[in-house]
């Protein structure tokens, strides 16, 4: 997918912000500091566009970005960050959850999980979650530059079965550092915005 246009539509907190032309889109998920934002700017190859930190806990809005004029990225805070007040968690979980609950054009969501980790407890509710609302979703193994080859498939199978991962629902190595499974995943994001 060669992208020619990338541009921030807006960072939004209520639903009477989310962009309303009707677009079709795709969420990221994942804890704090997993990589979300940074996979954008891989995707898009511009190396700002989504702000990225070492600090988790960054992205604190659903940011939207319209790529090619033709479809959203929407960036989300990640989930289970323990340095934030318990009012403001709650806060986030209600704008999450009334994002992918009630977002129309939403057509599918990457769930990244850190190739090194297994799965936590919030990964796998996250995960149920979005197969309960019935979204389409794309499990990505990210920060695959950490991990020797080697290794790879001994740690996909780990999180396929710490998150029960659905045998139709497709997991993908990826790394920000390196682009490593770009590609794939582009072709997989296709699948969904042409459906
Ligand atoms: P929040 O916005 O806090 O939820 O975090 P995020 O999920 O958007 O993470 P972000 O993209 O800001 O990246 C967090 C840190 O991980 C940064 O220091 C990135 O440089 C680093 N990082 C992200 N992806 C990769 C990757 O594939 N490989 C390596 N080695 N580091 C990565
Ligand atoms: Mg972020």
């Amino acid at each position: 997918m060669k992208v020619t246009k990338a541009e921030i539509v807006i960072s939004a907190v209520k639903p009477t912000q989310y962009p309303d032309d009707a677009l079709p889109e795709i969420a990221l998920a994942g804890r704090s500091n997993v990589g979300k934002s940074s996979l954008i700017n891989t995707l898009i190859q511009r190396k700002k566009l989504a702000r990225t930190s070492s600090t988790p806990g960054k992205t604190q809005t659903i940011n939207f970005y319209r790529i090619n004029d033709s479809f959203h990225f929407a960036d989300v805070p990640g989930y289970g960050f323990a340095r934030v007040p318990k009012s403001v968690k709650a806060q986030w979980g209600k704008m999450m959850e009334t994002y992918f609950t009630s977002r129309e054009p939403l057509k599918a969501v990457i769930q990244l999980i850190d190739i090194r980790h297994k799965p936590s407890e919030d990964d796998y509710n996250m995960y149920h979650f979005l197969k309960y609302h019935e979204l389409p979703v794309i499990i990505v193994a990210t920060k695959c530059d950490k991990v020797t080859k080697g290794h790879w498939q001994k740690h996909i199978k780990i999180i396929k079965e710490a998150l029960l991962v659905d045998r139709n629902d497709p997991v993908i190595l990826f790394s920000s550092q390196t682009s490593y499974g770009k590609e794939k995943l582009w072709n997989e994001i296709y699948s969904h915005l042409n459906h």
